[in-house]
């Protein structure tokens, strides 16, 4: 498997770099997306060890659908957890997608250093941290 670095960032690197990313693909398949046909699944480390998973869920008024990213880090901080290590998405592609704007935004809520891996059915992973991928964010 090629990892694509964007920048150096904190290394989560073999077994529990997979097991995320398998967590994220066995999100996957309670994708709810009959509008898009584009399913998504998600897994959330956070500092505890645990790990959260989301699929996108999407509604006939599409602006209400929900990624799979958000419904991860949803779940998790549902759970109490607000130390988020890091974010797996994985898409049935041959590429990896990166996330959109909005889940970017969320990700970036619990920090600028958490480190965002998306994987695909091709042989490549990219990572990202956080902050690369949405600088200058919105704060308060
Ligand atoms: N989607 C995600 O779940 N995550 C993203 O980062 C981008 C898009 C979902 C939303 C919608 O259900 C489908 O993919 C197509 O946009």
């Amino acid at each position: 498997m090629t990892i694509k670095r964007h920048i150096a960032s904190p290394p989560i690197d073999g077994k529990p770099l997979h097991a995320l990313i398998d967590a994220a693909r066995i999100a996957c398949a309670q994708a709810y997306a009959p509008y898009s046909r584009f399913r998504v699944g998600a897994a959330c480390l956070a500092a505890s060890g645990r790990v959260y998973t989301g699929s996108n869920v999407e509604n006939a008024s599409y602006g209400l659908s929900m990624c799979a990213e958000r419904a991860a880090i949803f779940n998790a901080v549902n759970a109490g957890e607000r130390d988020i290590v890091a974010v797996a998405l994985y898409t049935p592609t041959p590429q990896p997608v990166s996330p959109c704007g909005a889940c970017r935004q969320v990700i970036c809520e619990f920090g600028d250093a958490i480190e965002v891996i998306a994987a695909s059915d091709g042989d490549s992973v990219t990572r990202w941290t956080s902050g690369e991928l949405l600088p200058a964010r919105f704060k308060l």
